[in-house]
């Protein structure tokens, strides 16, 4: 089985003014080691406004940069939207795609995930999709139907040797923001059928792409979490904001 690279990504959300991103840069890179001594890749999702901040503190640090949202059309009527070929312009590496929060408060359906997850890597950027089940659906026993149901529709469209540039992220909506984390053996379970599901159109792409957890990961939490076989690392939201938890995270990830 090919070696998978850890992957701990910080998630801003509404987070960073140019300022707070200036000051958040500078503090994480005096604490993060060498790119080639990280146990994992290291990435920030910040808001467009950070992007460039980000971008040029971190430039060489290995360290990526990513958005939170993007169009999947080039250009357009769709005022307020930025399309990938800015995100690129702009030097951005990634761009976070389906998080649960643009789901329920921004109208993104899996309809419009069809067309951006493919549309993100058309322009070189690498896609962070998020997918997961509420707390009614675990309870119903729904989860499996709910996960398949996500990562089917938005990955029709991927050629099956492209489904390992796209990064996966399993964030259980009831672990989200509420300091209730999966146990480790749930983020497992979950994430392995993520695992099947991509095996289920390719058993290459299987072994290769990387499935992160997301849903209240902290430093006295990762360890356990970034253990677990299927588990490729982390999508980190509110702790993230610390950037000395963000680096314990990483940390984390060699075990
Ligand atoms: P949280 O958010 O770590 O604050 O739970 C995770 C996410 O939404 O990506």
């Amino acid at each position: 089985m090919p070696e998978r690279r850890p992957y701990v990504a910080g998630n801003w959300k509404l987070w960073g003014t140019r300022a707070q991103a200036d000051e958040y840069c500078r503090r994480l890179l005096t604490l993060l080691p060498e790119a080639s001594r990280r146990p994992a890749d290291v990435g920030l999702c910040v808001p467009f406004t950070a992007l460039d901040v980000c971008l040029e503190l971190l430039k060489g640090s290995g360290v990526l940069v990513a958005a939170q949202n993007m169009h999947a059309a080039e250009t357009g009527a769709f005022t307020g939207e930025i399309s990938p070929a800015m995100l690129v312009e702009a030097g951005v590496q990634s761009v976070v795609l389906g998080h649960s929060e643009r789901r329920l408060y921004s109208g993104e359906t899996d309809r419009a995930l069809q067309e951006k997850v493919p549309a993100a890597l058309a322009a070189g950027l690498q896609p962070i999709l998020c997918v997961g089940e509420t707390e009614a659906e675990r309870e119903a026993g729904q989860t499996e139907r709910k996960l398949r149901h996500q990562v089917g529709e938005a990955l029709v469209d991927i050629a099956d040797d492209r489904l390992a540039d796209v990064v996966l992220a399993y964030e259980p909506i009831w672990a989200i923001g509420t300091g209730q984390v999966a146990t480790p053996g749930q983020a497992q379970e979950a994430i392995a059928f993520v695992r099947a599901l991509v095996a289920s159109r390719s058993e290459k792409a299987a072994t290769r792409v990387r499935v992160l957890y997301g849903g209240s990961v902290k430093p006295e939490n990762a360890v356990e979490i970034l253990a677990q076989p299927d588990v490729d690392g982390a999508l980190v939201g509110g702790a993230s904001l610390d950037p000395d938890s963000l680096a314990r995270i990483t940390a984390a990830a060699g075990g």
